[in-house]
């Protein structure tokens, strides 16, 4: 399925379900360069001949930094590099969010592309228009929001990607259902992850779905000023759960929700939900249970951007499908994270 969305930038062309080698048709090999990441350039390097050059980075989040961005605009250079040319992405988050900030700031701006090949990329990262590195300690500091020409999903290269990264991908599309559709929330709550990755039309199903609701809320509002900061639900705990416990994005973003579903039901959110997330997510591979310090997550928590006088905006559920974000207080924070890590008795 092709289809394309006006940005105020331009449009942005999705081709859902579509193969790899179609990407040809929408930006000139001879005048576009592959970035990619050596993990999937070991398994696909026999796709990318045609392009003018590939480039190759480190896989993995400790390659998404200045050090990679220099190494790539000195390959541009070396490969003369103009500003009529096309760079194309192709990987997981790491790979799209760098050749998107390249791209962007690279000669004032060059076009680009995205074929993302994890899950987490087709669902969230390659969407939205958030290109950026991170600096120092700090994910995501250095960016620009600035959208690609078109963004081509190939479901074969999920063929090649390790189970966590599955996980990862649906730690994302538990969020979305969580967020916006009772109905696929309790389709997950009763398939897994098995399920999906054998039947090829309800993944498919899935990604377009969860590209859907990306890209309506980041229509609304594309520089997070209201609206978009509803993404973010699971990602205060969460984002403290990463940082300590060294647990990958995903399986933080379940726990997360947990943490964000307890606090929800000072808004209303019945504790059933929370159960049925649980369960949701043990579907996914995804953990339900964290061995972190309680004062060390509370810190990090309290750094966290989007605090506010003397509490945190965190993304609550008033029920599934529909959520607010609510000012809480540090105590009440404190309380749900105690009784979440000292597994009590949701
Ligand atoms: N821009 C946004 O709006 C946005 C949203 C969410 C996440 N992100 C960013 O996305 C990144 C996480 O994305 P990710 O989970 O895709 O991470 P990633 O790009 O690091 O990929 C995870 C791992 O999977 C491997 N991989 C990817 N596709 C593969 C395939 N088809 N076959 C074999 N191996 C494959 C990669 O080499 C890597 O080792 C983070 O940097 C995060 O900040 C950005």
């Amino acid at each position: 399925m092709h289809y394309s969305v006006s940005f105020p930038q331009g449009n942005i062309q999705y081709l859902l379900n579509t193969a790899f080698n179609s990407a040809i048709e929408l930006c000139s090999p001879k005048d576009t360069i592959i970035i990619t990441d050596k993990n999937i350039a070991a398994f696909y390097a026999s796709k990318f001949q045609e392009y003018k050059a590939v480039i190759e980075i480190k896989a993995g989040e400790q390659s998404k930094n200045t050090e990679t961005v220099h190494y790539i605009i000195d390959q541009l250079l070396k490969h003369e590099v103009h500003r009529k040319s096309f760079l194309l992405g192709v990987g997981g988050g790491m790979v799209t969010d760098i050749t998107g900030y390249v791209a962007s700031t690279y000669m004032r701006g060059i076009n680009f592309g995205f074929a993302p090949t994890s899950l987490l990329g087709m669902v969230d990262a390659a969407i939205g228009g958030k290109n950026g590195i991170n600096y120092q300690l700090q994910k995501n500091l250095i960016g620009t929001i600035s959208q690609p020409s078109f963004i081509l999903f190939d479901r074969n290269f999920l063929d090649t990607l390790p189970d966590d990264e599955w996980s990862n991908g649906f730690a994302e599309i538990i969020k979305y259902a969580c967020l916006f559709d009772q109905g696929l929330f309790n389709e997950l709550h009763d398939r897994n992850i098995e399920y999906y990755k054998k039947n090829n039309a309800a993944l498919a199903s899935l990604i377009s779905k969860c590209v859907d609701w990306k890209n309506k809320i980041v229509l609304t509002d594309e520089h997070e000023h209201g609206k978009r900061k509803i993404l973010n639900f699971g990602h205060t705990a969460g984002h403290a759960f990463e940082t300590i416990a060294r647990i990958p994005h995903g399986q933080a973003v379940g726990l997360g929700m947990l943490v964000a579903c307890a606090l929800s039901q000072s808004i209303g959110l019945t504790k059933d939900v929370y159960h049925k997330l649980k369960h949701t997510l043990g579907n996914y591979n995804l953990p339900t249970e964290v061995n972190c310090d309680i004062d060390q997550t509370i810190e990090v928590i309290t750094m966290d951007k989007k605090r506010n006088n003397d509490g945190i905006d965190f993304v609550l559920l008033n029920t599934i499908g529909k959520s607010t974000i609510k000012n809480t207080s540090i105590k009440e924070i404190k309380a749900a994270i105690e009784i979440f890590i000292n597994e009590s008795n949701y």
